[in-house]
């Protein structure tokens, strides 16, 4: 069991991008999908991407049973995402809370798609698809995120839906 130290905002890291994997057979994948997991179950994340532990490769991993940072969430089936993809399933897209490992104590409002479909490799190489909506849907499409470089905090749909989960109103009523 390896927790690694999560890469926080500001670090140049976090917003490079990163690139496919290609080689299956590296032991070092093996290795990276078990630190990711483990350091996501350390810190109760709903999910976590390679750039956050400083690792420059297109994977991701998501899921839980349950999570202490997400109480009122539905338990989503813990997935390994090597070079995932996803598609909008129609263009309607809604308002939500998010938060991430690496923006420690603050949570805002981004406009995610309602429904896509998603698409990778599990560490065999084996394909995976699937549709997902609501809060499995935002967890992709915010992990997918930090393979391209992207935070939150850069989609936020209004900078007044932001501030330090200890004081926010997650109650309060999001629309335009
Ligand atoms: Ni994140």
């Amino acid at each position: 069991m390896t927790v690694r130290t999560i890469v926080i905002m500001g670090v140049p890291q976090l917003i490079a991008g990163a690139k496919n994997v290609v080689d299956f057979q590296d032991p070092s994948l093996l290795q990276l999908i078990q630190d990711l997991q483990d350091t996501q179950r350390h810190f109760s994340g709903a999910g976590l991407a390679a750039p956050q532990i400083g690792v420059n490769l297109r994977v991701i991993v998501f899921g839980f049973e349950s999570c202490s940072r997400y109480p009122q969430r539905e338990p989503i089936e813990e997935t390994v995402l090597i070079n995932p993809e996803y598609q909008p399933i129609s263009q309607q897209q809604a308002l939500d809370w998010e938060g991430c490992l690496s923006v420690p104590g603050l949570r805002g409002v981004v406009s995610r798609y309602q429904k896509i479909v998603y698409t990778g490799l599990d560490l065999t190489g084996r394909h995976i698809e699937r549709t997902a909506e609501g809060f499995h849907a935002r967890v992709v499409q915010h992990e997918i995120d930090h393979l391209d470089g992207f935070l939150f905090v850069q989609r936020l749909h209004d900078p007044r839906w932001f501030g330090f989960e200890d004081v926010l109103d997650f109650d309060q009523t999001l629309s335009d």
